[in-house]
């Protein structure tokens, strides 16, 4: 794959909350930011692909207090707020262990109206507890930075097909060009819905698996753990950004969004402070045939 043609993305060693320092405040359409969940532990990379051997430590995700977890967070939200746009959306992914107070938090940092809603995601990997129901999914929020976000709900990675029945109960119409529909009346309006427009997917979105729920492992894992799906990423990206719009993603990991965001055709601005986690990016992007610029952060800057 060769989607880029000039150098204009970019790849930061840094700590999140120095992301200012690289792209223009205001400019980025697209925040997706995928910190440590507080899971009270050190996440080790997967070095022979389809073991489970733990491999040399990616990141530490232990912390002193729930507090402390909740103050280093806000910070570096509130710094990706300002690279947003007038129409930029910030997705922040979490699980139960912090979303309710990450919610809270984002609510202050945004204002409460800019909450445009949640997704739940269901990875697919299993979700085993002998005290509570398991943890089969996580949350991300989706917060506006204005009143108006881009939100292309019509973009096919949000649609999914009409059941059959449904498409050959209610389907049955057909327009002037060829398209078959059906139209439904609320409170005296007609609304049309066509069969090849599919239906809007909701926010549970469960056709994305996990890298881990897969056996033999799916061809996209870079044994980094805590990867997250092309597939998910390339959902966010097309739903609330445009071709040229900016990406960008200060908790790149394996650089999942950087690499979505090149095949479709979005500039990328990613950083990370883990030295696996740089080495994985740009691996990935090299081989993608991505061409990027690596920065690693200094503090005289
Ligand atoms: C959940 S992982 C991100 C996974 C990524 N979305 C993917 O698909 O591979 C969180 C990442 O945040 C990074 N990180 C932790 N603290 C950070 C900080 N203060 N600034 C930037 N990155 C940080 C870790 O090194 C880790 O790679």
């Amino acid at each position: 794959m060769r989607t880029r043609r000039t150098a204009t993305d970019l790849l930061v060693r840094a700590d999140a909350r120095e992301l200012g320092a690289y792209v223009t405040a205001g400019s980025a359409d697209v925040a997706y930011l995928d910190p440590p969940f507080k899971v009270e532990k050190s996440f080790g990379a997967r070095v022979v692909k389809g073991a489970r051997a733990r491999g040399p430590i990616a990141y530490d995700d232990t912390w002193p207090s729930l507090e402390a977890y909740l103050a280093w967070l806000e910070e570096r939200i509130a710094v990706a707020r300002d690279l947003l746009s007038p129409r930029g959306t910030l997705w922040l992914h979490l699980d139960s262990r912090a979303v309710h107070e990450a919610k809270v938090l984002c609510d202050r940092v945004f204002g409460a109206r800019r909450f445009r809603g949640e997704v739940i995601w269901v990875p697919g990997n299993g979700s085993k507890s002998k005290s509570g129901p398991g943890m089969g999914h996580q949350t991300l929020l989706l917060y506006a930075r204005g009143a108006d976000p881009i939100w292309n709900g019509k973009d096919p990675s949000m649609r999914a097909p009409f059941a059959a029945t449904s498409q050959s109960m209610h389907f049955t119409r057909t327009d002037e060009s060829g398209r078959r529909y059906r139209d439904r009346i609320v409170s005296g309006k007609t609304y049309r819905y066509y069969a090849d427009e599919g239906r809007a997917i909701g926010s549970v979105w469960t056709d994305c698996p996990a890298m881990t729920a897969n056996t033999p492992l799916m061809a996209e894992t870079t044994g980094y753990p805590t990867q997250k799906p092309v597939k998910l990423l390339d959902r966010i990206i097309r739903a609330t950004s445009d071709v040229g719009s900016l990406v960008v993603d200060p908790f790149a990991g394996s650089g999942t969004t950087l690499v979505a965001a090149a095949a479709a055709k979005r500039n990328f601005v990613g950083s990370d402070m883990g030295e696996l986690a740089i080495a994985t990016v740009r691996t990935r992007l090299d081989a993608a045939g991505v061409a990027y610029r690596f920065v690693a952060h200094s503090a005289k800057r």
